[in-house]
């Protein structure tokens, strides 16, 4: 954060307090450079952004004064949470029981590893580090290997997308384009939007990044609620959105080709940047691959984050980031944290999509996923109560459960636990973490017949809980 922008937050927050008062007049710029250390243009600056965002007003000769309807803004837009999003233990807690080979993987964020091309990897791990030299380590740091940039930049050239090698900053994963790309278009204290049932990453981002989230009505039916995002946008002071316009995860929707266009066309109104989320980009069930928002932006107001860790290897740890002339600031952003991806890796990777036959593997990943989403639908229409909703969704491998009243999604996963079978509560992906009534299910597993039994057995401890009964050690119903 630049010493301006520390200055204006720090004068916010004094607002926020009712240390000063609508309408009073605030320290002088002098006053205020002589009491900070800072010198007077960078108090100039921190006043005017505050003017600009509606907080102060500058009266000529005066100086510059609390805005008389600073009450009005301050209760229209949301408090800091008092309490930061605090998912990350549960998620820990959920993240380790993934590697328990003994546990029914149902809460895993991966796709079956059986799924991944694993031996063709290796193969070509292989041979590109029998051809690594001593200086690979270093033509391949940020923007990354040029042959996998190129065969990333080609596959959006097939969609349409007017996007070359030179746009697209490799990292270390499709986190850690998300990362750096809500880093660079935003400041600690900065209004983001978020789905308001979203990937618990884009939470644990803000939260560490001491943003305010603001979010956005969305549902596995209708999708992104464009009205509420247009409306929002118009409330509050928002610097950017961190949306997934593909098979959103949990919801598992895929927003249609006029809805991103509309989105993009709302979020030029406001000159807002958009942080899209596309890592399941290449797990549609469509008969066409659909094109992410990007292909209607015109100014790089959108970064276009990928990866690979859900289609190819979640191990390998690749991602990208289209940032177009933003990609030396993103690369700057990387600098100061993972400086660069795995070398090796990035060969190995970009081998692969040149000799391991990728589209081929796709196509077949893309049918064993919509042929498993059916049999675990299928199984929770056997076993599950009646009263139990679930997603239909257009790709990905999560099903996205909704229970009547009294269920509690914690309990739930806890008696799960008991029995040996791990889901991902729903209070995992949403900032008030109040989704007691939603669970999410990776189906990407062969529904056999330990699968099934254990699909019988959530469904038992489902209608348990709706009918108010503990089989466990924790009652399932909320207190
Ligand atoms: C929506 C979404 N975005 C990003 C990621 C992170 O991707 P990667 O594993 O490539 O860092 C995940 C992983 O679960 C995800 O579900």
């Amino acid at each position: 954060m630049t010493k301006y922008q520390s200055l204006a937050n720090d004068l916010r927050q004094q607002i926020r307090q009712q240390i000063w008062r609508s309408g009073e007049k605030v320290p002088s710029v002098r006053a205020s450079s002589h009491q900070t250390g800072y010198g007077t243009a960078t108090v100039l600056q921190a006043y005017q952004l505050l003017e600009s965002e509606g907080w102060l007003v500058a009266k000529p000769q005066s100086g510059y004064f609390v805005a008389p309807n600073i009450q009005a803004l301050i209760t229209s837009l949301p408090e800091p949470p008092q309490a930061p999003v605090n998912i990350n233990d549960l998620l820990f807690d959920v993240f380790q029981r993934t590697k328990d080979s003994d546990l029914m993987p149902f809460s895993s964020a991966f796709p079956d590893s059986s799924l991944f091309p694993q031996q063709e990897l290796v193969r070509s791990l292989s041979s590109a580090s029998r051809k690594m030299n001593n200086r690979s380590a270093l033509t391949h740091l940020p923007p990354g290997n040029h042959d996998l940039r190129r065969i990333i930049a080609q596959r959006y050239v097939q969609q349409g997308l007017q996007v070359g090698p030179d746009d697209i900053v490799i990292t270390s994963g499709g986190l850690d384009a998300l990362n750096l790309s809500l880093q660079f278009a935003t400041q600690p204290g900065d209004y983001v939007a978020v789905e308001s049932t979203t990937f618990y990453g884009a939470l644990q981002a803000i939260e560490r990044l001491k943003l305010i989230p603001v979010e956005i009505k969305a549902s596995a039916d209708d999708g992104l609620d464009l009205n509420d995002l247009a409306e929002k946008l118009s409330t509050y002071p928002i610097k950017a959105c961190w949306l997934m316009t593909n098979v959103q995860h949990p919801l598992g929707y895929t927003l249609s080709q006029e809805r991103k266009q509309t989105l993009v066309s709302i979020l030029r109104q406001h000159n807002v940047f958009l942080v899209e989320d596309d890592v399941y980009a290449e797990l549609y069930f469509s008969a066409d691959k659909p094109v992410p928002a990007k292909v209607y932006d015109q100014q790089d107001r959108v970064l276009l984050c990928g990866s690979f860790s859900k289609c190819l290897s979640p191990g390998f740890r690749i991602g990208w980031v289209v940032a177009g002339k933003h990609s030396e600031a993103i690369q700057k952003q990387q600098f100061l944290s993972t400086i660069s991806s795995s070398v090796p890796v990035q060969l190995g990777i970009s081998h692969y999509l040149l000799h391991g036959g990728y589209d081929n593997h796709l196509r077949k990943l893309r049918s064993t996923l919509q042929d498993r989403k059916s049999a675990m639908i299928n199984a929770i229409r056997r076993y599950f109560p009646n009263s139990t909703a679930v997603t239909d969704p257009a790709g990905g491998y999560f099903l996205w459960l909704t229970f009547p009243a009294p269920f509690n999604s914690h309990a739930f996963y806890e008696q799960a636990l008991e029995k040996r079978i791990a889901v991902a509560p729903g209070t995992l992906f949403n900032i008030r973490q109040d989704a007691v009534r939603h669970i999410r299910l990776n189906y990407s597993c062969e529904m056999d017949e330990e699968n099934l039994a254990a699909m019988a057995t959530l469904g038992q401890l489902a209608k348990a809980c709706l009918d108010g009964k503990s089989t466990g050690r924790k009652h399932c119903s909320a207190k």
